[in-house]
């Protein structure tokens, strides 16, 4: 009932008459009253106005599965949501869920990781109160060859809803989101696969959201979107926002498997084109110019004596040429 709830104050501009909650909830008065008492109890303000009804005036920034909710219109990704308050890592744990049978589509998101992980086996920082941290559990139907390309699409539907949200976010490739050239938000793709079926997926992603200051190392190479508006947001309504993105580009990529029909609005705001990049393997290093992704998300970099690699993702680390952009 609190999703119901919070769902109809948040779409409604103005007051909401008691009598159309309980026509719309199917509960009595005292029952609607009782509720509105409990939200404002866990913070919420809701001015209650004779003969006018109810209004939400004020929502505090839970992480919590009613409030993602509330915010939500998805098909499939998100009918199951869970929300806890601390967890070690919302990928360790989505793959818990997965391991005990949790369908294809379960989002989890938590407020507080306290082993948070980032790509190549480095720490991700997630203090509580602040930012996002959540996962997507799927079980796509194609071959694992296919996966690593979910980590462009999660990259891609992320900087679409910053910039949704007003912000000037591009792609660093092959999935950082990075606004002011510095990074906003990061991907860990994790899956289970043989070698030609896949058992499940897990995409955790990690936004910098209200965070308000960035350690001294990370200052010119991180930031999060209260740096860059002044503002803060509700993370459930981000989420959220995220949640449907990931689904309108997921159904999309798995038309084809791959990324054809995704490539043009992922080259679009791809921060590397025509910039001059660093590629660094384990052997080599070498300079070029990068041109945009294939359709199976390779990264094309016209070298100076006129040739065009196709690099992998998770092979090498690409670097701008003036630092990490
Ligand atoms: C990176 O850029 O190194 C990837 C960072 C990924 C962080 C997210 S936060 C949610 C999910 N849970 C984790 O433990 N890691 C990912």
């Amino acid at each position: 009932m609190k999703t119901e709830i919070l769902k109809i104050l948040r779409q409604s501009d103005g007051f909401v008459s008691g009598q159309e909650l309980c026509d719309r909830l199917h509960v009595s008065r005292t029952a609607i009253w009782k509720r509105m008492k409990k939200l404002q109890e866990e913070g919420y303000v809701i001015e209650a106005v004779q003969n006018k009804g109810y209004r939400l005036a004020q929502a505090p920034d839970l992480i919590q599965a009613d409030e993602v909710r509330s915010w939500l219109h998805s098909r499939w990704l998100g009918k199951e949501i869970y929300a806890e308050e601390s967890v070690d890592s919302t990928n360790t744990w989505a793959k818990k869920l997965a391991e005990e049978g949790a369908p294809h589509g379960t989002v989890v998101l938590a407020d507080e990781q306290t082993a948070g992980k980032g790509r190549r086996g480095r720490v991700w920082e997630n203090p509580r109160g602040v930012n996002l941290a959540f996962t997507f559990l799927l079980r796509p139907d194609f071959q694992p060859e296919a996966a690593p390309m979910l980590t462009l699409v999660m990259g891609l539907s992320v900087a679409q809803v910053c910039r949704d949200f007003g912000l000037d976010a591009w792609i660093k490739w092959p999935n950082d989101v990075v606004v002011n050239r510095k990074k906003i938000c990061g991907i860990l793709t994790e899956m289970s696969a043989q070698i030609d079926y896949v058992n499940y997926v897990v995409l955790g992603t990690g936004i910098n959201i209200n965070q308000k200051s960035i350690p001294e190392e990370l200052e010119d190479r991180a930031t999060s979107f209260y740096l860059e508006t002044g503002k803060c947001f509700s993370r459930a309504q981000i989420a959220a926002a995220v949640i449907e993105k990931f689904e309108e580009n997921y159904e999309i990529f798995i038309q084809t498997c791959d990324l054809s029909t995704l490539q043009d609005s992922y080259n679009q705001i791809l921060v590397n084109r025509n910039q001059q990049v660093k590629v660094l393997d384990l052997n080599h290093e070498f300079t070029g110019t990068a041109q945009g992704i294939t359709s199976g998300g390779e990264l094309l970099v016209r070298t100076e004596n006129g040739k065009t690699e196709k690099i992998m993702a998770g092979e090498v680390s690409v670097r701008g040429f003036y630092g990490y952009v």
